[in-house]
C-alpha cells in the first residue's frame, strides 16, 4: 500500500510537472514572431506613431523645414540602424526584456527597471493623446472638429476620460491575445493600411493649389537655419521615433528566433519609419501653406491648424476622417508595443500569466492616463521627462550593457546570425564609441540648455 501511494504520488507529480511544462512551453512558443514579416510589421508599428505624424511635422515646421529634415535623415541612418540592431541583439541574446538583459552589467537588474517605467510613462501620456485622436475621429464624422475651440473643449476636460479608457481598452484587447495572435496579426493588417492611407492624403495635399511653397519649405534645406537646436531636436527625435530607449525594441528582439534576420530588418525599419515621417510632413505642411496658414504652430498643428485646412478644402471632411483614422492606426500600434513591455516585465519577473499581467498593466495605465488627461502641467512634465531624458538614458544603458559588458565581438556574431546582410567591424566602433558618445552629448546639452 505505501508503495502504491508513493508510486501514485510520484506519477501525479510527474503528471502535474509535464502539464505545467507544456503549458509554459506553449506560452513561450506563443511569445515568438511567426515570421520575419510579422516581426518587421510589429517593429515598424512601434516606431511609427505620434512621433512621426504629430511631432515630426510640427518640429520640422518650427525648426527650419528642410534643414531639419536633412539632419534627421543623416542621423537616422547613422544612429538608427546601430541602435535598432543593438537593442534587438541585446534582447535576443539574453532572451528577455530590459530587466533580464541589463543584468549583464553591475546593478543591471535594477537599472533595467528604468526603461520599463519609461515605457509606462510614455504609454500614459500616449493614452491621453490617443483619447484626443479618437475624439477627433468621432468629431470629424459629426463635423464638430470644424468648431474653432474644439481642442480646448475636449483636451484636459473630464469628457476625455472616457475616451482615454476606450483607447486603453482597445490596446489591451490586442495585447491580451498574445504576441503572435494579437500583436503580430494586428500589425500585419494595420501597417500596410496606414501606408496606403498616408499616400492618398499626401497626394491630395501636394496637389492643392499653392501647395508647392510648402513643398519647397519642407524639402529644400536652408543651411542658414541649421543651428545647435536643430541638431539637438533632430537627434532626440530619431531616438523617440525609432522607439530606442532600451525597452520596446529589446523586448521585440527577444521574440525573434535566433536563426532569423535582424540586420536587413533594421535597415527596413529605419527606412519605413523615415518614409512615414516624410510623408506625414507632406500631408500636413503643403496643405497648411496652400491655405495661407503657419507651419510653425507647434504641438497644435494637427489639432487646430489642420482642421481649419480641412474646413476650407472641398470634400475636406472625407480627408479629415481618413486622416484621423490613419492617426488611430499609428497610435494604436505604438501603444501596443509600450503596453507589451510592462506585460513582459510582469510575466518574466513575477511569473504571472499573460492575462493577469495585461489586466493589471491596463488598470495602472488607466489610472495614470486618467490622471494626466485632466492635469495639463503634469502632462507636459511627463512628456518632456519621458520622451527626451528617459529615452536617451535607456538607450545609453542598453548600448553599454551590450557593447561593453556583453562584449561587442560576441554581440556582432549574435547579430549576424541569420542576418541577410552581415555587419562588419564598423558596427562595433559605432555601437561601442560613437553611439554612446552622441547620447551623452545630447543628454548634457538637454540638461544644460534645455530642449523641447
Ligand atoms: N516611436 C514611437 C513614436 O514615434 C514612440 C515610442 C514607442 C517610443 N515606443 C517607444 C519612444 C519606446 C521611445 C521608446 O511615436
Amino acid at each position: 500500500m505505501p508503495q502504491f501511494t508513493s508510486i501514485f504520488s510520484w506519477s501525479l507529480i510527474r503528471h502535474i510537472y509535464t502539464v505545467r511544462t507544456t503549458r509554459e512551453e506553449m506560452e513561450r512558443e506563443e511569445q515568438r514572431w511567426a515570421s520575419t514579416a510579422g516581426f518587421l510589421a510589429a517593429c515598424v508599428g512601434s516606431a511609427v506613431g505620434l512621433g512621426n505624424i504629430w511631432m515630426f511635422p510640427y518640429r520640422a515646421g518650427k525648426y527650419g523645414g528642410g534643414a531639419f529634415l536633412a539632419i534627421y535623415i543623416f542621423l537616422l541612418f547613422i544612429v538608427g540602424v546601430t541602435g535598432l540592431t543593438m537593442e534587438w541583439t541585446l534582447g535576443r541574446s539574453r532572451g528577455g526584456g530590459p530587466i533580464k538583459s541589463f543584468a549583464v552589467m553591475p546593478f543591471g537588474k535594477y537599472l533595467g527597471v528604468l526603461p520599463t517605467v519609461t515605457m509606462f510613462l510614455i504609454l500614459s501620456f500616449y493614452s491621453v493623446v490617443f483619447a484626443w485622436i479618437l475624439r477627433f475621429f468621432v468629431g470629424s464624422i459629426s463635423g464638430e472638429i470644424f468648431r474653432e475651440s474644439f481642442l480646448n473643449d475636449i483636451a484636459f476636460q473630464p469628457q476625455s476620460l472616457i475616451f482615454c479608457i476606450i483607447a486603453i481598452s482597445i490596446t489591451t484587447l490586442i495585447v491580451m491575445a498574445g504576441v503572435k495572435r494579437g500583436i503580430e496579426r494586428a500589425n500585419l493588417v494595420m501597417m500596410p493600411l496606414l501606408f496606403v492611407l498616408l499616400i492618398i492624403l499626401a497626394i491630395k495635399s501636394v496637389t492643392l493649389p499653392g501647395a508647392y511653397r510648402g513643398v519647397e519649405f519642407y524639402l529644400m534645406p536652408d543651411l542658414s537655419e541649421m543651428n545647435a537646436t536643430t541638431w539637438l531636436m533632430a537627434l532626440s527625435q530619431v531616438f523617440f521615433s525609432l522607439s530606442l530607449a532600451g525597452g520596446t525594441m529589446v523586448v521585440y528582439g527577444s521574440y525573434q528566433s535566433k536563426n532569423r534576420d535582424l540586420t536587413l530588418s533594421s535597415v527596413a525599419t529605419s527606412l519605413s519609419d523615415t518614409a512615414v515621417a516624410i510623408i506625414a510632413g507632406l500631408v500636413v505642411i503643403p496643405a497648411v501653406f496652400a491655405f495661407g496658414m503657419e507651419p510653425g504652430e507647434g504641438p497644435e498643428l494637427i489639432f487646430v491648424t489642420l482642421p481649419k485646412v480641412f474646413a476650407s478644402m472641398r470634400f475636406g471632411w472625407i480627408f479629415a476622417i481618413l486622416f484621423f483614422f490613419t492617426l488611430i492606426l499609428a497610435t494604436l500600434s505604438t501603444a501596443i508595443s509600450l503596453l507589451e513591455v510592462c506585460v513582459n516585465a510582469l510575466c518574466e519577473h513575477l511569473k504571472w500569466r499573460r492575462k493577469k499581467a495585461t489586466f493589471l498593466s491596463a488598470l495602472l495605465t488607466m489610472a495614470s492616463g486618467s490622471f494626466l488627461s485632466v492635469n495639463e502641467n503634469f502632462f507636459e512634465f511627463i512628456v518632456d521627462l519621458s520622451s527626451i531624458y528617459l529615452v536617451i538614458l535607456g538607450a545609453l544603458m542598453a548600448s553599454i550593457a551590450l557593447m561593453w559588458f556583453y562584449g561587442s565581438k560576441r554581440a556582432r556574431d549574435e547579430l549576424n546570425r541569420g542576418g541577410r546582410i552581415k555587419f562588419g567591424r564598423w558596427w562595433e566602433v559605432m555601437g561601442k564609441y560613437v553611439y554612446p558618445a552622441v547620447l551623452i552629448v545630447i543628454l548634457l546639452a538637454a540638461a544644460l540648455f534645455g530642449i523641447g
